[in-house]
């Protein structure tokens, strides 16, 4: 059954694992066509055998314009673009006075994120969706994240004001914040096993379901904002959290 994804380009960055490759997946089997973007092809690999007809991968650094500079002309070339998906992301424990671990984590999760629709506008269809990936910390405290945190609270102000800017030029904009999900980003934290088990441990008591998100739970919400479902939604940042912030 032919559906809105069906055959329209949508641009996923950090596609290579974890949430941006639910999203990428759930795309795919919707019959999107994916240009991806990420360092690593990682997970990619697989979903390129079976879409081979509907999946481009760009390998590239968001941090890097000249790499954003070929993102932006491949999705020229395949254009115009329906969807973005702007979610590459890192987390990094740091000292809250670490002024630095702000600076190197907004490279990539604000000035990143928004550097990568900058490359795209132009390419854009006449309408178009963009969701970008908060975070459900954004609003409680996690002691050793803040410089994260900050760098996702910051995009998300930013893209408030965004989406009245654009809105006017057929681009819907909103944010979905994961709560607390099984990916690669908590490994890379830099916690010992031990340390990452009891994270681990005190986050599931606070889920109401007890357990991580899986990141096809986050990817179905950010396809439903990216579609016309969501067509009156603008500028709104979705938490998708099994409850973590409630309590
Ligand atoms: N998991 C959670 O609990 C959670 C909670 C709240 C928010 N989030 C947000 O969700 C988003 C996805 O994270 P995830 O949990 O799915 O983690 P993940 O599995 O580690 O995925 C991160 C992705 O970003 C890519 N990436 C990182 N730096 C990049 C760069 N400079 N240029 C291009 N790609 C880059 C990585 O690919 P390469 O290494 O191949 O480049 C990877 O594909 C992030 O924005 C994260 O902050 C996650």
């Amino acid at each position: 059954m032919l559906n809105e994804f069906h055959n329209r380009l949508a641009v996923v960055t950090g596609a290579s694992s974890g949430i941006g490759l639910a999203v990428t997946e759930q795309l795919l089997e919707q019959g999107a066509r994916v240009l991806a973007m990420s360092r690593q092809i990682g997970g990619l690999g697989e979903l390129a055998e079976r879409y081979k007809d509907q999946l481009a991968w760009v390998a590239g650094d968001i941090t890097r314009q000249e790499d954003l500079a070929r993102l932006g002309t491949r999705a020229e070339a395949l254009g115009p673009v329906d969807f973005v998906v702007p979610n590459a992301g890192i987390a990094q424990l740091a000292d809250g006075l670490d002024v630095a671990a702000f600076d190197r984590q907004w490279a990539v999760n604000g000035a990143g994120a928004l550097n990568t629709l900058a490359c795209l506008r132009s390419h854009l269809a006449a309408t178009a969706s963009v969701v970008f990936i908060g975070t459900f910390l954004a609003n409680v405290t996690f002691p050793g994240l803040a410089a994260y945190i900050a760098s996702k609270a910051a995009l998300m102000a930013h893209v408030r004001t965004l989406a009245v800017e654009l809105a006017p030029h057929g681009i819907r904009i909103n944010t979905v914040s994961p709560g607390p999900t099984a990916t690669p980003i908590w490994s890379t934290l830099g916690l010992k096993p031990a340390e990452l088990g009891d994270v681990a441990n005190s986050v599931n008591q606070r889920l109401l379901d007890g357990e991580f998100l899986k990141p096809g739970a986050v990817a179905d919400v950010i396809l439903f904002q990216l579609s016309r479902g969501a067509r009156s939604v603008y500028g709104q940042d979705w938490v998708v959290d099994s409850g973590y912030t409630l309590r």
